[in-house]
């Protein structure tokens, strides 16, 4: 050939770079082959497990369900202690159907612990109370305001709801705040600090699910199961503005909460866990507050990230686990992913494929 007619060696040198072998082990790119399931239907389990090797999020839905398979499968080898699960979740998931998933995870004693926003405490309650409602996205904010219909997204709350939320929770606050001046004036009887009754966030969450005494809510399952839900910003939200309405109702007294017994509750869960998971499905304080308790451990074992957040703002909430890491908020040897996803599409993937499983598979 002549040298007019062959490419010039520098463009083929440089687009055929002679390949090195791919490291032992590399797994080759597959996805699910329904060909193997002919003639049955396949389980969900069974499809994220074969998303394994899918790449992009398939391949980090897959392996969001192992690494939650192994919190699941550790036991402490003198002890038999089981991973210590904190469940962190943002307000709109209750709000969504997600709640329904859930709920099955505190139902079953799935979690150690959970910590959530304000709405995911109050919607909770409220939809015993009333329906939250399907609508669109794209519904005009001006004409629902007129009709008195909150959107969430693509989801419909009354504002009847909360009016029967307050009927319901008015009488509750009453209640406790006699409770607790009664055991202030105990207290000062008897002289001892420990007949005070300090509320905490989590006191007031595990009474509301007694009260709700409702086997549809969370809370009531949390309050049944002796699972703590933890919400460090209780009063961001419609219990907010029902705590603030109550102090002048109740005035000059006035019901008091505290914060600080919550995080020692929270972190303690954390010391003294003989391993640690993170399942957070969101971002913003719930993510933070359960991998700092976790940071009082010097790291969590293991973490399961399912968020939409990015990095590049450097927000808390897109933040990778591996920033965690260099806080000392996720052992560095930890098991971690994020899955970059819309958590009511994947979580119910994965939960099918981990805690509602009728065994725990067998670890690779
Ligand atoms: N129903 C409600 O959403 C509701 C009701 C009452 C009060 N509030 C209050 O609004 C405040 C902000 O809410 P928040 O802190 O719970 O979270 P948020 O709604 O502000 O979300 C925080 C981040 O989590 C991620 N995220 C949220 N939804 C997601 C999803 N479906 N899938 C994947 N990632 C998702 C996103 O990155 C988002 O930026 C809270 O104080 C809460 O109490 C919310």
């Amino acid at each position: 050939m002549s040298s007019e007619n062959a490419p010039p060696p520098s463009a083929t040198n440089a687009v055929l770079v002679a390949s090195q072998p791919v490291p032992e082990g590399t797994h080759e790119v597959r996805g699910v082959d329904f060909e193997r399931f002919h003639g049955r239907d396949i389980t969900v389990a069974e499809m994220v497990e074969d998303m394994r090797y899918m790449g992009f999020q398939g391949s980090a839905v897959s392996e969001a369900a192992q690494i939650i398979n192994e919190m699941r499968a550790y036991r402490h080898p003198e002890t038999g202690d089981k991973t210590t699960i904190f469940l962190g979740y943002t307000s709109n998931l209750i709000s969504s159907g997600l709640r329904d998933t859930l709920r099955y995870l505190v139902r079953h004693k799935h979690v150690s612990a959970i910590v959530t926003t304000a709405g995911g405490v109050e919607e909770d309650l409220i939809k015993c109370l009333a329906p939250t409602y399907m609508g669109s996205f794209s519904t005009p904010g001006a004409g629902l305001r007129q009709q008195g219909l909150n959107r969430i997204g693509n989801l419909v709350v009354p504002n009847s709801n909360y009016c029967a939320f307050e009927d319901w929770l008015v009488p509750i606050l009453d209640q406790m705040l006699e409770e607790q001046e009664a055991a202030q004036a105990k207290a000062r009887e008897t002289g001892d600090e420990e007949d005070e009754l300090h509320w905490t966030p989590s006191r007031i969450i595990e009474r509301l699910g007694r009260e709700i005494n409702h086997e549809d809510s969370v809370l009531y399952w949390a309050a049944r199961n002796g699972i703590p839900i933890f919400c460090p910003a209780l009063t961001d939200g419609s219990l907010g503005d029902m705590l603030y309405f109550h102090t002048y109702k109740s005035s000059p007294r006035r019901l008091r909460v505290d914060i600080v017994d919550d995080v020692r509750r929270i972190n303690t869960m954390a010391v003294r866990a003989a391993r640690a998971g993170m399942i957070i499905l969101g971002g913003g304080v719930i993510k933070h507050h359960i991998a700092n308790a976790c940071l009082m451990r010097n790291g969590a074992e293991s973490a399961v990230y399912i968020n939409t957040a990015q990095e590049f703002d450097g927000s808390d909430a897109g933040a990778r686990p591996d920033e965690a890491v260099s806080w000392g908020k996720i052992k560095p040897d930890a098991k971690s992913v994020k899955v970059y996803a819309e958590a009511t599409v994947v979580f119910p993937l994965i939960v099918a494929a981990t805690f509602a499983r009728a065994e725990t598979p067998e670890q690779h």
